[in-house]
């Protein structure tokens, strides 16, 4: 099966296996508050991220690219629409256009249509430091985004099978990029370990990309003649993901992602500790199936979500909704107590 066919399977796939009705954050309730000091107006979205200075804590997360025309359009109007509403956006991995350039339009395409937004490339593991940085100027990206997805190669019967250089490279990307370079699940979330793994290795910004949304165990199994369907339900739920990231690294910079429905579930990712919310599976999904009209107004409801949520809890900025009291209960619950050492 050739790369662009493999892209377009996980967009079909992707989209049928959304977990829509279900995700850890519904174990998560935010304390109402009833006494606030502030005007509408008074709610700012914009917010830094490290050297990342962002009008929203929301952010188009990695989707596409590299499926020839059919993900140029996708990625022209994610794109778009991120331009529109004055969101961040990432693109799928640029792999297939690093080792075939007739690719390089189904990229391109969103620094076109964006020209001043702002955008993260994104690489895997397997990538050099040339590569990655031919990534970033491919599309004068403000980030570069890594992606770790052993699980997903594995499951994939044409996946890699050799990690042996993973620390190393992720290593000299770190040193050797001009832009900030964000670590990334892709569903499976990243443990606490695994977090001071990567600080170790120079990594400074991390994304959760988390269990409870898009899934890439899942997705590889539905390619999968014979699926290995016990990894269907792997990883670590986003919120739990984000909580204990942030208990053990305080200072890194650190975005949730996975599973994020609306702007409740990115107001619950910023009160455990993240500093900016990245959607996918979710997103892709109302483009596709009910056009370009219903994304813009899908982002602009999870902006006056964020901002009501943020009035009622007396921010004014983003990132003055960390710590705010909340109750946890069921799955969430459970995982964050029963959780070894
Ligand atoms: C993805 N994701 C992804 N991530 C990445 O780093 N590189 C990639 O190429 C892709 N490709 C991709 C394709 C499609 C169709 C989807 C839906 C997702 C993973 C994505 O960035 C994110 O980490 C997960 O999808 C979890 O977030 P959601 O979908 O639950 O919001």
């Amino acid at each position: 099966m050739s790369r662009q066919q493999r892209k377009l399977e996980h967009i079909k796939y992707a989209l049928e296996s959304n977990q829509e009705g279900w995700s850890p954050f519904d174990d998560m309730e935010i304390v109402h508050q009833s006494v606030t000091s502030l005007h509408w107006e008074d709610i700012d979205l914009q917010t830094n991220v490290g050297g990342l200075a962002l009008s929203s804590p929301l952010f188009v997360n990695a989707m596409t690219g590299g499926g020839g025309s059919k993900t140029e359009k996708i990625n022209g109007q994610l794109a778009a629409a991120a331009a529109v509403t004055g969101i961040g956006m990432s693109v799928g991995s640029q792999m297939s256009a690093l080792k075939d350039p007739s690719e390089e339009p189904s990229y391109r395409i969103v620094r076109k249509e964006n020209p001043h937004g702002i955008i993260f490339a994104n690489v895997g593991t397997e990538s050099t430091v040339e590569q990655a940085q031919r990534a970033v100027d491919m599309l004068e990206a403000d980030a570069l985004q890594i992606h770790l997805n052993v699980l997903q190669e594995l499951i994939m019967p044409e996946g890699d099978r050799n990690f042996r250089n993973m620390e190393s490279r992720i290593e000299s990307i770190v040193q050797g990029i001009s832009v900030p370079v964000i670590v990334k699940e892709v569903g499976h979330g990243l443990s606490k370990e695994t977090a001071r793994k990567l600080r170790e290795l120079g990594v400074r910004y991390l994304d959760s990309a988390g269990k409870g949304g898009t899934s890439f165990s899942k997705v590889e199994n539905r390619r999968r003649k014979d699926p290995l369907s016990v990894f269907d339900g792997w990883g670590i739920p986003t919120p739990a993901s984000v909580k204990e990231i942030r208990e053990v690294l305080p200072d890194t910079h650190l975005f949730a992602s996975g599973g994020i429905r609306n702007g409740m579930d990115g107001a619950k990712s910023l009160i455990l500790g993240a500093e900016g919310f990245g959607m996918a599976g979710s997103l892709l999904k109302v483009l596709m199936e009910d056009g370009m009209d219903a994304l813009l107004n899908r982002i602009g409801a999870v902006h006056e979500e964020l901002r009501i949520i943020m009035m009622l809890l007396n921010c004014r900025q983003p990132k003055q909704l960390a710590g705010k009291p909340y109750v946890v209960t069921g799955y969430l619950k459970e995982w964050l107590e029963k959780r070894a050492t």
